[in-house]
């Protein structure tokens, strides 16, 4: 499926903050508390990309339309682990579930082909296989990050590749 890839504007904040809150709920569900998922809600996450669209410099987001719906997005920035400041993160990437397994993902890594590096939750064993398949293997790098106070491991991925196949 071949999905319209574009930059996120101000006008899908909306769309993008429920997207973004589905997402939440769909990997931390179980991990993260219920009432933090509940504060994670689509009007929490519609606010925070209202900032993400207006930031500009080296912060970029971009979406997946199908049939002019965003299905999915992508965002990226400056590296925030020290000595990495350098480099292009890959800060999150998401589809929605009806349309996954279709090459949008590959198409919002391929739009995301600066990022060098990612952080991911060891456990999001789905996302792991998807990264690998994007030539981001993991280094040596493991951290025990916290996450609205809950502990997880996560692991850095690093993209062996600077441009997409
Ligand atoms: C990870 C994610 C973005 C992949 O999106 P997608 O549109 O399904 O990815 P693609 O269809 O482009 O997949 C490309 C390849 O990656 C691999 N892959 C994708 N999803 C996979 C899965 N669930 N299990 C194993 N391999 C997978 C496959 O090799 C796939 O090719 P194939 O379908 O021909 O076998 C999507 O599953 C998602 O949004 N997950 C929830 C959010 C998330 O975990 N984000 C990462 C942390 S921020």
């Amino acid at each position: 499926m071949n999905a319209n890839i574009r930059r996120a504007v101000a006008s899908d904040v909306e769309r993008l903050g429920a997207l973004h809150s589905a997402c939440w709920t769909e990997l931390y569900t179980g991990l993260l508390a219920p009432e933090v998922l509940a504060e994670l809600n689509a009007e929490t996450m519609t606010h925070l990309w209202s900032k993400f669209v207006t930031r500009g410099g080296d912060y970029v987001q971009f979406v997946a339309e199908v049939d002019g719906e965003i299905v999915g997005f992508v965002g990226y920035g400056p590296g925030r682990d020290t000595g990495y400041e350098d480099l292009i993160e890959l800060y999150f990437i998401y589809v929605a579930p009806a349309f996954t397994r279709r090459g949008i993902g590959k198409q919002l890594a391929d739009a995301a082909w600066p990022a060098s590096y990612a952080w991911l939750w060891d456990r999001n064993r789905p996302a792991v296989a998807f990264y690998r398949k994007m030539r981001f293997g993991p280094d040596s790098q493991r951290r025990r990050g916290t996450l609205f106070g809950t502990e997880l491991l996560e692991v850095r991925l690093v993209r062996d590749v600077a441009e997409p196949a």
